[in-house]
């Protein structure tokens, strides 16, 4: 199976924007992060988004904005952690769960990052947030990465994967 775009998933603060770049710079693809998409057209912050037109407006931002983006092929696209639960990603995308613990998440993030999601307020809601995500993604995903190891380490892990099977 070839496969149109490399979808990241996983949950916030997992590292999908950071590790997409990389990705989309190794295997010569352009890289799109579909929160920056969304910031950029609706000329908000995901913060003001939530605050000034709920969740659900943004949701649906989320999967018009993905089925705009898959119209075109070779890209490495970075969703939001939100994205895979509310929305359908396309077919002929390769899915990959970046797949890191909720600690090694919360240890990762610097209170910077932390303060632009407004669903990582509350460690405890967020918490349960991830327990409930968690078996969605992987079950979504045509492929999950251990991402609690280093960063390039999994990432060569998902290089070794795109060109070991030759998906892309
Ligand atoms: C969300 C994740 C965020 C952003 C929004 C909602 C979620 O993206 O889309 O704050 O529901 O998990 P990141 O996964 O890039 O933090």
């Amino acid at each position: 199976m070839v496969y149109d775009n490399i979808v990241l998933i996983g949950f916030m603060g997992s590292g999908k924007t950071s590790v997409g770049k990389v990705l989309a710079r190794k295997l010569f693809k352009d890289f799109v992060d579909v929160d920056s998409v969304i910031e950029k057209e609706q000329n908000h912050s995901i913060n003001e988004i939530f605050d000034n037109n709920g969740e659900e407006y943004f949701r649906s931002l989320e999967q018009k904005c993905i089925d705009e983006l898959t119209k075109k092929k070779g890209q490495v696209i970075a969703t939001g952690g939100g994205l895979p639960i509310h929305s359908s990603i396309p077919e002929n995308s390769l899915v990959v769960y970046i797949d890191a613990d909720f600690d090694v998440i919360l240890k990762r993030l610097p209170d910077k990052e932390r303060d632009k999601r407004p669903l990582l307020q509350d460690e405890s809601r967020a918490r349960s947030l991830f327990e409930e995500r968690k078996d969605t993604y992987r079950e979504l995903a045509t492929f999950s990465v251990d991402a609690n190891q280093t960063i390039p380490t999994f990432i060569h892990v998902i290089v070794d994967y795109i060109l070991d099977k030759r998906v892309l």
